[in-house]
């Protein structure tokens, strides 16, 4: 197993080229589905996550080619032969569950693998079986599957969310646009994956209002056709390539980033002392003084501080001049980077979803693990800028979600290497 090697110190200067979005890709290729014509996107991430993608796509009999080295990915399902999603591929990667909704809207029935469990928490995926049988579906667990029909096709239908959930709300969102009449996702999720879906459905003919707002309502249509698509900005990799230059000094220009993907991020970084500028290509980044300040974090969904920068923002706390805390809202077991944080150095308190960071002059380097992507990523900021050496291990993490990470940190300066087989 590959891993990572960060010499810190030094400050960054530079440009980083942010990629389109993993999870708003993930949710764009199972939309292939829902049309017998080709949907191409263009914007790719070139991700393992997306590999795994592709594989599931293929195993149901779509057709998926990976072009402009994996940043074109042209996709047709005129023939789909399989609806099962097996067990082997949906355990490698839980999005794999949102092809559920697009295989049974278009052929009235799919066999999905349940997930299983996740490092960051639970994870059920109860409120998306709920929400397609408010679309009229059918649903059976059996031997670990989901075995869903809907004879006669789904229909249009009032979903009520207990929570906000992304996946769900993408999974119901793709069925509604194929069901009979209208459907209304009430408490929907807001993000930009979900804003980025319903414009390329809306690209494919679908029908849809209100997405970027919590009522969604889809008015169901016959068929969907051919489209292609830039897959938006992946605003995780810009907000974690901003704390670079934050944590280590110097001026980082994030290119192809815009602040309306990361407005309460940004808000908590001005807090902490960081200045970030709009230009006409993106977004620069540089610390405002010496040492920035504490600031307390509450993790929410889109437009609240996101869940999936909330490991890196820790990397930035633990030099903070102050307390910091960070309220965790959204996964049950997302503080895993603590403990390794700790290991370099840093003071920090974790009692059930709440961590208080209380900030230490420096980190030291350490060798250190990963359990899940975005603690990876926050383990390397902090080598970054740690006193000396840190080894981050098990880096199959951060091919699922970072594209070319040394490559576009070391452009900017870092002391980073990848380390084949250890
Ligand atoms: N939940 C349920 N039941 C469900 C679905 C969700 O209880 O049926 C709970 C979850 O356990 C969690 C909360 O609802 O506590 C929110 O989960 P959500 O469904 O919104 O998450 P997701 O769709 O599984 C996506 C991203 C995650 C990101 C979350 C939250 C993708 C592929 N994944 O997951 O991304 O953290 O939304 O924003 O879009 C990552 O990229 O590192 C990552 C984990």
């Amino acid at each position: 197993m590959d891993s990572i090697l960060v010499s810190g110190g030094g400050e960054l200067n530079g440009q980083i080229p942010i990629a389109g979005a993993k999870n708003a890709c993930l949710t764009l290729m199972p939309a292939t589905l829902l049309s017998e014509e080709p949907l191409t996107l263009t914007n790719a991430p070139r991700l393992s996550d997306i590999k795994t993608m592709t594989e599931l796509l293929q195993s149901l009999g779509a057709e998926v080619t990976s072009l402009q080295d994996g940043q074109v990915l042209a996709m047709s399902s005129h023939d789909i032969n399989n609806h099962t999603a097996d067990y082997d591929i949906v355990r490698k990667m839980r999005a794999s569950i949102l092809v559920l909704g697009p295989m049974l809207a278009r052929d009235g029935h799919a066999v999905v693998s349940l997930p299983g469990g996740c490092a960051i928490g639970a994870r059920p995926v109860d409120l998306h079986l709920k929400a397609l049988e408010a679309l009229g579906a059918e649903l059976e667990l059996k031997d670990g599957y989901v075995h869903a029909k809907a004879p006669g096709g789904l229909k249009g239908g009032t979903v009520d969310f207990p929570l906000v959930s992304v996946g769900a709300t993408e999974n119901v969102l793709m069925a509604a646009t194929l069901a009979k009449g209208t459907t209304v996702i009430n408490n929907a999720a807001r993000e930009p994956e979900i804003v980025d879906l319903a414009d390329c459905l809306r690209k494919m003919g679908a029908q849809i209002d209100g997405d970027g707002t919590s009522t969604i309502t889809v008015q169901g249509v016959d068929r969907l056709h051919g489209a292609t698509h830039p897959v938006v900005t992946d605003r995780i990799e810009l907000g974690t390539y901003m704390l670079a230059p934050a944590i280590c000094g110097g001026e980082v220009e994030l290119l192809g980033g815009r602040l309306n993907l990361v407005g309460a991020f940004c808000e908590k970084l001005d807090a902490a002392g960081i200045s970030v500028e709009e230009t006409d290509r993106g977004l620069k980044v540089a610390r405002r003084s010496g040492r920035i300040s504490a600031v307390d974090v509450v993790t929410e969904p889109f437009p609240g501080f996101p869940t999936d920068l909330q490991a890196q923002m820790m990397a930035l706390l633990c030099t903070a001049d102050g307390t910091s805390v960070l309220e965790e809202k959204i996964f049950e077991n997302r503080f895993m980077h603590a403990p390794e944080l700790i290991r370099m150095g840093a003071q920090i308190d974790v009692h059930g979803g709440t961590a208080t960071v209380t900030g230490v002059d420096r980190l030291k380097g350490a060798p250190v693990m990963a359990t899940d992507l975005r603690a990876s990523v926050s383990l390397i900021l902090a080598g970054l800028a740690a006193e000396g050496e840190t080894v981050v291990s098990r880096v199959y993490h951060l091919d699922r979600g970072y594209e070319h990470v040394v490559g576009k940190l070391s452009g900017v300066g870092a002391k980073i290497e990848r380390i084949k087989g250890q």
